[in-house]
């Protein structure tokens, strides 16, 4: 957590402006939307998907206006994935808070979403350059594929790592890839250094996917959002697949059914927990993210050192190690 504060501190101005070009932008003359808006932006997130702009853009020139709205549309983006997730999982905390659809229901909390998904659209356009908005249309395909794919996982019970991993290298990893993207282009980066550039960021939104699943196998007061709740909705993460790969048929079988039958109650949860724990999913999971940043950190390697590459290697040991 340290790590990241420091991160935080030191992009302190730009995150600052970058925050205020969200809030302009989403403010309207609605009065229960600028409530349902500025009660949303109270409680930030860690940020870190701007952070990813920024950095990447420092890396190879300056933080220009553009960089600022480019970093502003991927993190609206990122908060209407959020709060259409929380509907999609039937969240009611997020961040410590309750959440849209908690406390207002699933109508607003769609419509909310919806509202995120324009506005970055419009901070995108803001920027005049098609790139960025061919980046946010992208991605809004590929978000909601990646949701798509791990609903349709869930219910065929496919329960295999290949299709785990093409599943959150959708839903999680492309909105980083774009990111380090944006910020490298935006800036003027040389072409050839941003392939390995945007792999060392997929690979960093794969292992913050898996480290935020391994999250639901233990509870975890501290992440203010509920545990367990993949498994309530028969999604089945690294651990559990791990598990039920090595685990003895005697032993696996009783918990395929369960996952079969569905409807799981806070036993048969912890039971699962328990059976993924129990068979090395957690390390197994642990030893991919550390697999990950090997090849993260070779990737990198070869670029000249500065302190925004500094940056980039804390953030990946920062993501497979932090608490929330
Ligand atoms: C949560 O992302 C969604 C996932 C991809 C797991 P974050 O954990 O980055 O969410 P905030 O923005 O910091 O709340
Ligand atoms: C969400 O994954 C990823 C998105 C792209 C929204 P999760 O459903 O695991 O995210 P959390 O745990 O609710 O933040
Ligand atoms: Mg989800
Ligand atoms: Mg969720
Ligand atoms: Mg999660």
């Amino acid at each position: 957590m340290k790590q990241l504060t420091q991160l935080q501190d030191a992009l302190g101005p730009e995150l600052a402006e970058m925050n205020r070009i969200i809030a302009r932008s989403l403010h309207t003359p609605n009065r229960l939307m600028n409530d349902i808006v500025s009660r949303y932006l109270q409680t930030k997130g860690k940020q870190i998907r701007p952070i990813l702009v920024l950095l990447a853009a420092k890396m190879f020139g300056n933080v220009s206006e553009d960089v600022l709205y480019a970093g502003a549309a991927l993190e609206m983006l990122h908060n209407a994935s959020l709060i259409h997730d929380d509907v999609v999982d039937e969240t009611l905390l997020r961040r410590g808070v309750d959440t849209i659809n908690a406390r207002l229901g699933n109508h607003i909390a769609v419509l909310v979403g919806d509202f995120f998904v324009s506005n970055a659209l419009a901070a995108g356009i803001h920027t005049g350059r098609i790139n960025v908005i061919s980046a946010l249309s992208d991605l809004g395909k590929e978000l909601s594929l990646g949701e798509i794919y791990q609903l349709d996982n869930a219910r065929s019970h496919e329960f295999d790592e290949q299709s785990y991993i093409a599943m959150i290298r959708r839903k999680t990893a492309s909105l980083f890839m774009h990111c380090v993207r944006m910020g490298a282009e935006v800036a003027g980066a040389p072409e050839e250094l941003i392939p390995p550039l945007v792999r060392f960021a997929e690979l960093l939104g794969l292992a913050f996917q898996i480290k935020d699943d391994i999250f639901d196998y233990f509870p975890n007061p501290q992440i203010g959002k509920p545990t367990g709740n993949d498994l309530r909705e028969g999604k089945v993460t690294l651990p559990l697949i791990h598990a039920l790969a090595v685990a003895p048929e005697h032993i696996a079988l009783p918990m395929r059914e369960l996952l079969l039958r569905g409807e799981l109650s806070d036993d048969e949860i912890a039971s699962l927990q328990k059976f993924a724990r129990d068979f090395g999913g957690i390390e197994y999971a642990e030893n991919y993210m550390v697999r990950l940043r090997d090849e993260a950190f070779s990737l990198i390697a070869p670029f000249p050192d500065s302190t925004s590459k500094d940056a980039l290697i804390s953030i990946f040991s920062y993501i497979i190690s932090r608490d929330r």
